[in-house]
């Protein structure tokens, strides 16, 4: 894993230095103005201290409406939410107490799950229900005093962070009377969602990926960020006592909301013929259009998300049969098409079972196409433990505006009723693989079954 450089930064004049030869050239110079040393990523780790930050409390005063929003997001809940504290402590705490190696992938994670204790060099941070520092999350004053980032490429949380009184927005001359405000370009951008956002592994893998997603896409291109979408802008007040205008609502809404998920993929299916004799075959076509999200569908935590496609037949008598979907023919497919194979033994590192047997790699039914990107772990197992991921199958997932078909061939069974018959597809979505999810005790609202989309069509069957 590419290694973070110190970066200084002399507050004077903003010059930026990387190369250790050009800072021994200017190292009088540097010597000369009041200097000071800002660290990102790996090497940020104990650099600060808690009191170095506010807490979001001495915010919600003033900024009434923000806060609140902030509290029933994800953000405030990155350290504190069940499935997180489970991943964490039952899973990459124990692997990396069983492999060392993966010690710094341990304390990694709190970099963007609770950033101030990763600053503070308490890691790993006590458990949620002590009520430490840590549960304060993806807090306000994080955000806020990010300056920049480290390197060209987003990853890692390589933001840089200079807590203090300038607290950083997007409107120039913004006046407070509890803290300076500065703009900040940097805060706009894709970009900044992308230092966390962006995962890379301890094997070199993306195993987190959306702001590069996004950014080969149409949206980046119609220079529409994240903050369009998950930021929306609408009338009011950003504090108690500032003038209405325009502000940026802080809902970070995703994966955790219905709505959100709901209707970010279109459906249409249609059959090749509409009328069809009693042992003719049907051909029946899904259309499926990513409307909505501005990065693939799955994306973030994407080798816990499954994304399925459900097609069904219903004669006129209210018999119905399943259709599974017909194959496409390229490698790795059959990893996107569901079946009963066993999955996940890697969690046998953390459980102390090295011959743990594995769990249902999908939990739904055999068949159905599944739009993922696979996750792999050295013996090349699917595997949800994003740091132990060594390779990926076939990225099979709906990109931006992406428009896919899938085609289901179905030869008329003997029993079928005569008349219409009516076909449904369903796309579904669960935040967490239900056997997954069921085997670590996982609360079920985390793979509660959310209907993203579904259509429907028909046709005629003589005798
Ligand atoms: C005593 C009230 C008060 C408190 C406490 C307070 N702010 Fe503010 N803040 C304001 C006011 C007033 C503004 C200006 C709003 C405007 O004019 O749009 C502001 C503006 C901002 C801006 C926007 C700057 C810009 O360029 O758009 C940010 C960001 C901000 N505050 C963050 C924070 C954070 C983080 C905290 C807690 C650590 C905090 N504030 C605490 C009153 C407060
Ligand atoms: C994940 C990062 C993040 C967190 C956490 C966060 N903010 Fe923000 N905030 C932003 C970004 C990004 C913007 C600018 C949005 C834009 O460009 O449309 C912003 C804008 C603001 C503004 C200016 C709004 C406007 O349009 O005038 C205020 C005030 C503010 N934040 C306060 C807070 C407070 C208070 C909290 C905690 C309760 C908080 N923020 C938590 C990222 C964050
Ligand atoms: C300091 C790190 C950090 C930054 C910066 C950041 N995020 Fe996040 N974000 C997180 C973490 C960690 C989570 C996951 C919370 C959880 O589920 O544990 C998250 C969750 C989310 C979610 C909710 C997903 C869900 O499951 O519902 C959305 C949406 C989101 N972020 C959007 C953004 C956007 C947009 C920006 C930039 C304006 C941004 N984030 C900046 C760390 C960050
Ligand atoms: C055009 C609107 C749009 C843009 C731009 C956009 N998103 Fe999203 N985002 C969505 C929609 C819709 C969803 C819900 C569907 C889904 O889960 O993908 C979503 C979901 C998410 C999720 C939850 C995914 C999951 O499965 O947990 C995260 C995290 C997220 N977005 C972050 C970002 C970040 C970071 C950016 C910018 C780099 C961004 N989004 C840009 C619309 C958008
Ligand atoms: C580079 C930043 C980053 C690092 C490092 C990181 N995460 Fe995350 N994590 C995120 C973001 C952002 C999300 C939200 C993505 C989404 O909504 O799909 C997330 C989501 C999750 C989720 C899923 C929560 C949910 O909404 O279902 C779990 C569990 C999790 N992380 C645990 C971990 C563990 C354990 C580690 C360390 C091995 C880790 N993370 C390392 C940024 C990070």
């Amino acid at each position: 894993m590419e290694r973070l450089t110190v970066r200084v930064i002399i507050n004077l004049r903003e010059i930026l230095m990387r190369s250790s030869i050009l800072a021994c050239v200017v190292g009088a110079a540097v010597l000369a103005f009041p200097a000071s040393v800002v660290l990102a990523g790996d090497d940020a780790l104990g650099s600060r201290s808690y009191e170095d930050y506010e807490t979001p409390q001495a915010c919600a005063a003033c900024h009434v409406d923000i806060y609140q929003q902030w509290t029933q997001a994800m953000m405030s809940q990155a350290f504190t939410h069940h499935w997180d504290e489970i991943e964490y402590f039952e899973l990459a705490v124990k692997h990396a107490q069983a492999d060392p190696a993966f010690d710094p992938v341990q304390k990694g994670c709190n970099g963007c799950h609770a950033p101030l204790s990763y600053l503070a060099g308490d890691v790993p941070p006590p458990r949620p229900e002590e009520g430490s520092r840590a549960n304060e999350g993806v807090t306000c004053d994080i955000c806020h005093t990010i300056t920049g980032r480290h390197g060209d490429t987003s990853f890692n949380f390589n933001w840089i962070s200079e807590p203090g009184r300038v607290k950083y927005g997007n409107k120039e001359g913004a006046v407070s009377p509890h803290h300076e405000t500065r703009l900040s370009e940097f805060l706009q951008t894709g970009e900044f969602c992308g230092t966390c956002h962006n995962e890379q592994n301890p094997y070199g893998m993306m195993v987190k990926s959306t702001q590069l997603e996004w950014a080969e896409g149409p949206y980046a291109a119609e220079g529409v960020p994240c903050h369009r979408c998950h930021m929306p802008r609408a009338e009011g007040q950003s504090a108690k006592m500032a003038a209405p205008g325009m502000v940026s609502q802080h809902l970070f809404h995703g994966a955790h909301d219905a709505g959100k998920v709901g209707g970010s993929v279109e459906l249409r299916m249609h059959p090749e013929e509409r009328e069809l004799l009693f042992d003719d075959t049907v051909v029946v076509k899904v259309q499926l259009f990513n409307a909505k999200a501005g990065h693939k569908i799955p994306t973030g935590s994407v080798e816990d998300r499954i994304v399925w496609l459900h097609v069904t037949a219903t004669d006129s008598e209210g018999t119905t049969w399943h259709l599974p979907v017909d194959p496409k023919g390229f490698d790795g497919e059959h990893w996107t098409i569901a079946s009963d194979e066993l999955a996940y033994q890697d969690l046998g590192i953390a459980l102390g079972d090295p011959s743990f047997a594995g769990l249902p790699r999908d939990g739904v039914p055999v068949g159905d196409r599944i739009f993922r990107k696979p996750y792999l772990d050295p013996e090349g197992r699917m595997t949800i433990q994003q740091w132990y991921t060594k390779s990926f199958g076939p990225d099979y997932r709906l990109g931006p505006r992406e428009t896919k078909i899938e085609t289901f061939t179905w030869q008329l069974p003997d029993d079928l009723a005569m008349g219409e018959v009516t076909f449904r597809a369903v796309l579904n979505y669960k935040r967490l693989v239900q056997p997954v999810a069921e085997f670590l005790n996982v609360p079920a609202d985390e793979y509660e079954t959310i209907v993203i989309n579904s259509a429907s069509t028909w046709v005629e069957v003589y005798d």
